[in-house]
């Protein structure tokens, strides 16, 4: 089948259905904007698992995604949409390039969660982006950035929630939202509706085991921390177990 796009951790191929796309979930992990490279066994189905069980579990709370079905062990089916071209990312403590940029230590609890925009774009290094200039460029229109920072919050408070029953702390995140291109089944259709889209996985969330602290989450591979594998087989176990 052809190929539409392929990104680092996903390929993505057109649907079985008119306004839909299959995405496939890779092995291949990288870090530092593509510096370090290499495959971390089983992440593929681990993130295929996890963002489907996540999206389920959102739209059962009210979050609208692109997210249809799973379609097998590394692939979902999804709505076809317009990525908005921008990283938003949730964050809880302090962690990563927050800490690095503010030079304040990783692990202080924000008076209250911070929502943060960077521009989607390797080549430059996904430089930070402030509201006037995501405005400004038309990236995204006015209504569209208030709607995506209210879904940004609303889906942290649900994931803190859904990882603490599984005792895990949800430290940051990342997400991607889209417009929808097909019409809904709702007489004035869905077209131009965010929709949260991408994944929510190990690879792009930073959790923490409650208690020892312990890393669960891409940081492993990162920072060489080993047991990479063992710690995504783990949350996936969590996520789906339903426990500790
Ligand atoms: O992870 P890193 O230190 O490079 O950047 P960050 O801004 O501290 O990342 C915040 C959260 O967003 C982490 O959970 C990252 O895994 C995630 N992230 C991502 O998934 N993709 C990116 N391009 C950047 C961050």
């Amino acid at each position: 089948m052809e190929k539409l796009y392929e990104g680092k951790a996903k390929i993505v191929y057109p649907g079985p259905e008119t306004g839909t796309f299959r995405v496939f979930y890779k092995d291949d992990a990288t870090a530092f904007n593509g510096q370090k490279k290499a495959q971390i066994g089983g992440k593929g189905v681990v993130n295929n698992k996890v963002s489907s069980e996540l999206f389920r579990y959102l739209e059962s709370h009210g979050i609208p995604t692109h997210f249809i079905r799973e379609l097998s062990e590394r692939e979902m089916l999804v709505k076809q949409v317009e990525i908005v071209p921008l990283e938003v990312i949730v964050r809880n403590r302090t962690a990563g390039t927050f800490s690095k940029r503010y030079g304040v230590e990783e692990g202080i609890v924000l008076k209250y969660p911070l929502v943060e925009f960077s521009l989607k774009n390797d080549a430059l290094g996904d430089p930070l982006i402030y509201d006037d200039a995501a405005l400004g460029l038309e990236l995204v229109n006015g209504a569209e950035l208030a709607r995506i920072k209210e879904l940004a919050l609303r889906i942290n408070t649900l994931l803190k929630e859904f990882f603490a029953e599984r005792n895990l702390e949800l430290i940051d995140f990342k997400l991607e939202f889209g417009r929808a291109l097909t019409p809904g089944p709702s007489p004035k259709g869905e077209r131009g509706k965010i929709l949260l889209a991408d994944e929510i996985s190990p690879d792009t969330m930073r959790l923490w085991e409650f208690g020892t602290g312990k890393k669960m989450d891409k940081d492993r591979f990162r920072r060489d921390l080993g047991g990479v594998e063992e710690a995504y087989q783990e949350v996936l176990r969590r996520v789906i177990g339903g426990t500790a």
